[in-house]
């Protein structure tokens, strides 16, 4: 599909996902916008959509026949709005020229002019997608089974109709981000497909000219040609999970953008690649997170002993994030809500264990052994789990850092073992 630019009219065309048999025309400027705007009756066009300006979106009924031809019509409208005879494939070639006759319609094909569809994965298993994700996102092992069980359903689908949704929900440091970030690591390992991975921080499209960093910005318009974000993953990945990271934090214009892609499968951006502006995100998977009111959400769940139930979790989700500052129809399009319990003291040692595992990895060191006091020394020293078990990463590396340092010196590369000696944490190393 290409995009013909008109003495001030850009053009984008789009099969109407509201009627079928409808070709959609945005028109992002030109000499008649504002008359259009106001009475596009006497263009010949009917006002559709939702999309706010700069783009003006027009309905063409065409007649019978393939979307070139609904586009050539389109083309001849255009010609003659500036007053000039225009006909055929040229922008320039032929004469005689009338808008579009009403109340005729183009054959539709499936999806837009979205190129192919990505190529087919092996099944996933979602017991094993559950393993893989369990070995890393410690003592969430509901949520990372409800992640598994969704995430291997929608990859079975050949043709989905939309992004899968998971909404997790949960206090600040209990992985949630980490679960998002492994799904597309287990996912591409179990699939043998390779999954793409984008974490957006929603604190950073707070404001609306931030939009354009996500989807594109419309030619003419600053930042046009600078690529985008979200867009261009998609592009260059079908299968990807996006991350929309503290959703709540994000703009409006952000979510009305993704309730769009979240109906029909297709993200529209004004930027023009390869001939097409919409994308199929019918194959990415959209994880949502979020802390809203977790506390009161998760607490409640337990305390009613129903965590285990979906359908009870959604309706506390649901009633309970309608009334934040998530607009309804958001919430009311998450194909699933994943509660995210606290970290218990059990598993925030196991997790503090693995991090120092990780820790001395970055000092050049294998670290065999992390011997339960050295965890029960970094864990007193941090106090609360306020903020979940973020801190006692740090915390470690303020404690332990100096010691592999110091071991790292010696031999880089060494096999050791972590543990307290005169309550000072030492280094020993391992044969093998
Ligand atoms: N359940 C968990 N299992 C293993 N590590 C965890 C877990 N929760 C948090 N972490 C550690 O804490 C860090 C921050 O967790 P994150 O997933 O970003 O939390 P949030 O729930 O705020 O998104 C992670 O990078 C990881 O190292
Ligand atoms: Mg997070």
């Amino acid at each position: 599909m290409s995009v013909e630019i008109y003495e001030g009219y850009g053009f984008r065309y789009v099969h109407d996902p509201e009627t079928p048999g409808r070709i959609r025309i945005y028109l992002e400027q030109g000499p008649n916008h504002a008359d259009m705007a106001a009475n596009p009756e006497r263009f010949g066009l009917e006002r559709c959509g939702t999309r706010a300006p700069p783009f003006l979106a027009f309905g063409v009924r065409d007649k019978p026949g393939t979307i070139t031809d609904a586009k050539r019509r389109a083309r001849s409208w255009a010609a003659s709005q500036r007053g000039e005879a225009h006909e055929g494939a040229g922008p320039r070639a032929g004469a005689g020229s009338r808008p579009p006759p009403p109340g005729e319609r183009a054959r539709v094909p499936d999806l837009g002019d979205g190129g192919p569809p990505p190529p087919a994965v092996v099944g996933v298993d979602a017991g094993r997608l559950g393993s893989c994700l369990l070995a890393r996102v410690r003592g969430q092992d509901r949520a990372v089974a409800a992640i598994a069980d969704e995430a291997a359903r929608h990859t079975a689908k050949t043709q989905p109709r939309r992004p899968l949704s998971l909404f997790m929900i949960g206090t600040t440091g209990v992985g949630k981000t980490l679960a998002a970030r492994c799904l597309a690591e287990a996912l591409s390992a179990e699939s043998g497909a390779g999954y793409g991975w984008l974490r957006l921080d929603m604190c950073e499209y707070q404001e609306r000219h931030r939009v354009s960093q996500l989807l594109g910005a419309p030619q003419g318009y600053i930042g046009h040609g600078d690529g985008a974000q979200l867009t261009d993953a998609l592009r260059r990945n079908p299968r990807t999970v996006v991350l929309f990271d503290e959703i709540e934090k994000a703009h409006p214009d952000i979510f009305r953008t993704l309730m769009n892609a979240m109906d029909v499968g297709r993200l529209s951006s004004p930027t023009v690649r390869d001939g097409n502006w919409e994308i199929d995100c019918r194959h990415a998977l959209f994880c949502f997170t979020s802390n809203i009111d977790a506390g009161a959400i998760i607490g409640t769940l337990a305390q009613q002993g129903v965590l285990d139930d979906p359908k009870a979790i959604d309706a506390q989700c649901r009633s309970r994030l309608r009334s934040s500052s998530l607009p309804a129809e958001l919430v009311g399009r998450i194909t699933r809500f994943i509660p995210f319990v606290p970290i218990t003291d059990d598993i925030r040692a196991e997790v503090a264990a693995l991090g120092i595992q990780e820790l001395g990895r970055e000092y050049g060191l294998t670290v065999t052994r992390v011997a339960p006091d050295v965890t029960g020394f970094v864990l007193s020293e941090a106090g609360d789990t306020l903020f979940g078990v973020r801190p006692d990463e740090y915390l470690a590396d303020r404690l332990l850092g100096p010691v592999f340092a110091a071991a790292a010196r010696i031999r880089p590369g060494r096999r050791v073992a972590i543990v307290m000696k005169d309550g000072t944490p030492r280094v020993l190393d391992v044969p093998g």
